[in-house]
């Protein structure tokens, strides 16, 4: 597969259009999250892909939030980045901005994880370890449970990427932790 871009390059484009240290962190957490469930499923050979992708996916929304998943597709395309990127990227606003459905394996994985590791993140800033290392499941569903928690996470879209990956939402919260638990250096780095 092609990409027409680097990791260093996707790197260099998110950071010409996010400086929020926020939107850095989320973008490698989704990052390194993408890079482990390839590993985990299957896709260890496409694991740039999806890595790239998880960089990218929101990288018009510093700048440009009422056209979100939109003016991204316009900045990629217009880098001469790969379509399949492009696609994937994009889906993770179906039935929000876009009519993009995720249909790759991989997209249903972004649309999955894209909340709920922010969900996750914000459950771990409250421990005295402010880390992913020493959650565990049952904190995170009791945080998940209580709906004014992280308001900001939709469980909808979370419940409905796990629908659609056909995973219990268990499962998904349990990888969606190791994942965490395996790119929590590299996103301290910002
Ligand atoms: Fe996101």
């Amino acid at each position: 597969m092609d990409l027409n871009i680097t990791r260093e390059q996707a790197w260099a484009l998110l950071t010409e259009y996010n400086k929020d240290p926020f939107h850095l962190k989320h973008a490698l957490t989704v990052e390194g999250t993408m890079r482990y469930f390839a590993k985990l499923l299957g896709f260890e050979e496409e694991q740039d892909f999806w890595g790239i992708v998880g960089l990218l996916h929101d990288l018009d929304f510093e700048l440009f939030p009422d056209e979100h998943c939109i003016r991204g597709q316009a900045i990629l395309r217009e880098k001469g980045v790969s379509e399949d990127i492009i696609h994937a990227t994009a889906s993770h606003g179906y039935q929000l901005t876009v009519d993009i459905k995720p249909e790759h394996t991989m997209e249903k994985v972004l649309y999955a994880v894209d909340e709920l590791t922010g969900l996750i993140g914000a459950v771990a800033l409250m421990r005295p370890s402010k880390s992913v290392q020493d959650l565990e499941l049952k904190s995170v569903k009791k945080k998940y449970k209580t709906l004014n928690f992280a308001a900001g996470c939709s469980r909808e879209v979370i419940g409905r990427g796990a629908e659609m990956l056909g995973w219990e939402l268990d499962y998904l919260i349990e990888q969606t932790i190791l994942a965490m638990r395996s790119c929590e250096d590299a996103v301290q780095t910002v």
